[in-house]
């Protein structure tokens, strides 16, 4: 059961940030209070830019965006212009008209969550650079979060930047290093999670949907696809982050201690185990048909596969 929500939703679209951010839109009782943006698919720019003409093509340029960090805590980030395309985005959506909000990311935040204690349930999305400057600034303002669910990490599963680490992770560890050190009850939707749902090229293809945002899904899918022949997966990282914030129940979980790999040689951004129970929710056991059967209902999709 999806469960009401006003979100805020923290990201770098991005292919499936794109996704999560429509299936939200188009999830009954769920309504996305704001859209923070942060450098790591693309550079900041660009992804201030692609949450704006998104929201714009679904309509929805009445939701603010509140632009955020250009740079991790340290150096620069990497971004990912192999899996995400140049701009970030698989289809051409024109140049927004609106204008990011004048307040930053971080102030956006802080604003939204002590003003309303519990009335926000925060999912993030890219680099966890905004929420680690949040705590830096105002340390107890994101314990005023209903939830934080996060997409980050890679638990005892290769990374898929280097054999250890994942993107988010790896484009700033200092900041996911300060985010699960500060003992928040975050749930990680990490690599292994994520790759339990995938569709391959051919089922992609095979969809079908009158749904106007479900279009928008199927284009940004397909045109991934249509970019570079050789893929046969995609893989729905950041919607199953979201998905799992809307209804907890799509994974069984268990809790955990987690560090993040800060030597800067191959442990960089690398998720590592401490040992015993500790505060972050790590879902296990993807119900994959409950998934796809979210996506299926709200963006009106045919044909979906149940692996
Ligand atoms: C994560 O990194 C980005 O490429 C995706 O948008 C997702 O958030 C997967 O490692
Ligand atoms: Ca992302």
């Amino acid at each position: 059961m999806v469960q009401p929500a006003n979100l805020i939703i923290d990201t770098d679209p991005g292919v499936d940030d794109a996704i999560a951010i429509l299936m939200a839109l188009a999830s009954p009782g769920v309504d996305i209070v704001g859209l923070t943006t942060v450098g790591g698919n693309v550079p900041l720019a660009r992804s201030t830019r692609n949450a704006l003409a998104l929201l714009q093509a679904a309509g929805r340029s009445d939701i603010p965006v509140a632009r955020g960090a250009t740079r991790p805590m340290r150096g620069r980030y990497i971004y990912a212009p192999q899996f995400h395309g140049p701009g970030g985005l698989s289809t051409r959506l024109p140049d927004p008209i609106a204008q990011p909000v004048p307040e930053g990311a971080v102030q956006f935040l802080h604003n939204h969550l002590t003003r309303q204690p519990g009335g926000f349930v925060l999912v993030a999305l890219g680099p966890l650079t905004n929420l680690a400057r949040l705590i830096r600034e105002w340390p107890t303002a994101l314990e005023q979060a209903k939830k934080i669910v996060i997409m980050g990490g890679a638990v005892d599963t290769p990374g898929n930047v280097t054999p250890k680490a994942e993107f988010n992770f790896y484009s700033d560890p200092v900041a996911a290093e300060i985010v699960l050190s500060s003992r928040l009850p975050v749930t990680l939707v990490d690599l292994a999670a994520c790759r339990q749902v995938g569709i391959s090229r051919d089922q992609a293809f095979g969809l079908r949907t009158a749904h106007p945002l479900g279009r928008l899904v199927l284009s940004l899918l397909n045109g991934w696809f249509q970019r570079e022949p050789s893929r046969e997966r995609f893989e729905f990282y950041d919607p199953l982050a979201l998905a799992i914030a809307l209804d907890p129940a799509i994974a069984t979980v268990v809790k955990v201690d987690l560090d993040v790999g800060l030597e800067e040689n191959d442990s960089w951004g690398e998720t590592l185990e401490s040992g015993g129970p500790g505060e972050v929710t790590l879902p296990q056991a993807v119900n994959v048909p409950r998934f796809f059967g979210m996506l299926e209902t709200f963006l009106e999709i045919e044909e979906l596969p149940v692996q």
